[in-house]
């Protein structure tokens, strides 16, 4: 079967039930998300050659363990990005991202103080499970960890359930947006556009989009509530972004404040040189602008990931010596220039919203999809091949042809839906059938 493993398209076995609640999946639809941008760059470390990457995929059950219940092969379903065992102390509370059986890796318990449950195709950091950017895949759990689809729920609508739909919505029903709350988001890419989507659905009476490129033109036409700043065009603006915000609401700043960005992209050189140089491994840049920006007592949501560590920029921080003792593995991530006493004296209620627990929000999710209350297709600009994803990783990556949300189709794939951009494709490899 094709897949993309390390980014890379390459043929491999199909995968075979292995547990008795096992269920293999034949995939239809899949995606690129911001989240594996950060296993390109090597800033979530684990990853190994041969790996498949993808936690977000739809699919039809093409065979299952005996002990699988509620599943009959044939049935159409969405996996959630991570893996959970549907039994512990965190998945009775259905905060399945935290499930405490799935992940078997104990990298995170050193780095961290405890970990995340397992996910598909997100390297060995979250328990080593294949992903689903291909023709087929194993989902441990399958009872669990998957939704049936209904027949008036087409797949392109269906598979953001994995993961963008319920992160965004956590994103913000986690940091808690309010009637008439004015709410700032840093990251026009699909998350931070959910989110601004669905901070208005929950009360927010402005919302208010960040970001540096042709995406803010994007939101505009799609969501034209939505207010925005381009940071790049803010020379004499005093403060910056900050002051933007300021001068925007009130003098007092946004109500609430959500990150969808994430803790690798420093924007000024300090940064970037501390990052260089492995003195810092995520940059606290867009956490100060959030903190310093809402008004006192304002919430602050970290979504975007921060992870805390970085493969890259090892052998030079060997060089400098500070860890030259622990290994990247176990070394605790860091960030500089926190302003920690604005957070403390204004009484800045600062977040993180964790990865978000899928199985909390996704029937809930599923309903609202149903009734057209969330247009998932808003953000998807591109369809695309599985045979073509390496291409399309950095296309994604470098924002070019404006893509931004893209829907994998395989041989397996029903035609595109009402509303789905048309194939395009990147390589001229043969197509598999
Ligand atoms: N917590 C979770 O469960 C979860 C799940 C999925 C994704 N995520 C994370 O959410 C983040 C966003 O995901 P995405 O798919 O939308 O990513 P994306 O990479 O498509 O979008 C990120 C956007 O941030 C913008 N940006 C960069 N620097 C900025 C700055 N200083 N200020 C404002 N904007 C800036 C970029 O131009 C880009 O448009 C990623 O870090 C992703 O890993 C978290
Ligand atoms: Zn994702
Ligand atoms: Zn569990």
């Amino acid at each position: 079967m094709w897949t993309t493993a390390n980014a890379c398209a390459v043929e491999c076995p199909k995968p075979k039930v292995l547990e008795s609640r096992d269920v293999i999946l034949k995939i239809t639809g899949s995606t690129v998300c911001g989240s594996d941008l950060h296993l390109l760059h090597g800033t979530v470390v684990e990853l190994q050659k041969g790996d498949i990457l993808g936690h977000e995929f739809c699919g039809i059950v093409d065979d299952m363990g005996k002990d699988v219940k509620g599943l009959n092969k044939g049935d159409r379903v969405v996996a959630s990005f991570q893996i959970a065992c549907g039994d512990c102390y965190f998945c009775k509370q259905k905060l399945s991202s935290q499930c405490e059986k799935t992940n078997s890796n104990t990298i995170e318990n050193a780095m961290y103080g405890g970990r995340t449950a397992g996910m598909f195709g997100y390297s060995h950091f979250t328990g080593g499970f294949a992903g689903g950017q291909a023709e087929y895949t194993r989902v441990p759990y399958g009872d669990v960890n998957l939704l049936k689809i209904p027949d008036d729920v087409p797949d392109e609508k269906a598979l953001y359930l994995s993961d963008v739909l319920a992160t965004s919505w956590n994103c913000v029903v986690d940091t808690k947006v309010y009637d008439g709350d004015i709410v700032a988001v840093w990251g026009a890419g699909p998350i931070g556009q959910m989110a601004a989507d669905f901070a208005f659905m929950n009360g927010a009476r402005r919302v208010i989009v960040i970001d540096c490129n042709w995406r803010l033109d994007y939101i505009k036409e799609k969501y034209p509530k939505v207010e925005t700043i381009d940071f790049t065009q803010l020379k004499g603006v005093k403060g910056g972004v900050v002051g933007k915000l300021k001068e925007m609401c009130d003098g007092r700043g946004p109500d609430v404040a959500l990150e969808c960005v994430a803790g690798e992209y420093p924007k000024g050189w300090l940064h970037a040189a501390e990052m260089a140089l492995g003195l810092e491994t995520d940059t606290s840049e867009i956490i100060n602008e959030m903190i310093e920006s809402v008004r006192n007592f304002g919430r602050v949501g970290v979504t975007g990931v921060y992870v805390g560590t970085s493969l890259k920029y090892t052998p030079i921080s060997l060089c400098v010596g500070a860890d030259l003792l622990l290994t990247r593995s176990t070394r605790p991530g860091y960030t500089n220039h926190f302003n920690i006493g604005s957070l403390m004296e204004r009484g800045i209620r600062l977040i993180g919203n964790g990865q978000a627990p899928v199985h909390l929000y996704w029937d809930d999710l599923l309903k609202k999809i149903q009734t057209g209350e969330i247009e998932p297709l808003k953000m998807v600009t591109h369809r695309v091949r599985v045979e073509d994803l390496d291409e399309v990783y950095y296309k994604f990556e470098k924002k070019e042809d404006h893509m931004q949300k893209v829907y994998v189709e395989t041989r397996f794939s029903a035609p595109a839906c009402a509303g789905s951009p048309a194939l395009t494709r990147y390589t001229d490899r043969p197509l598999n059938t």
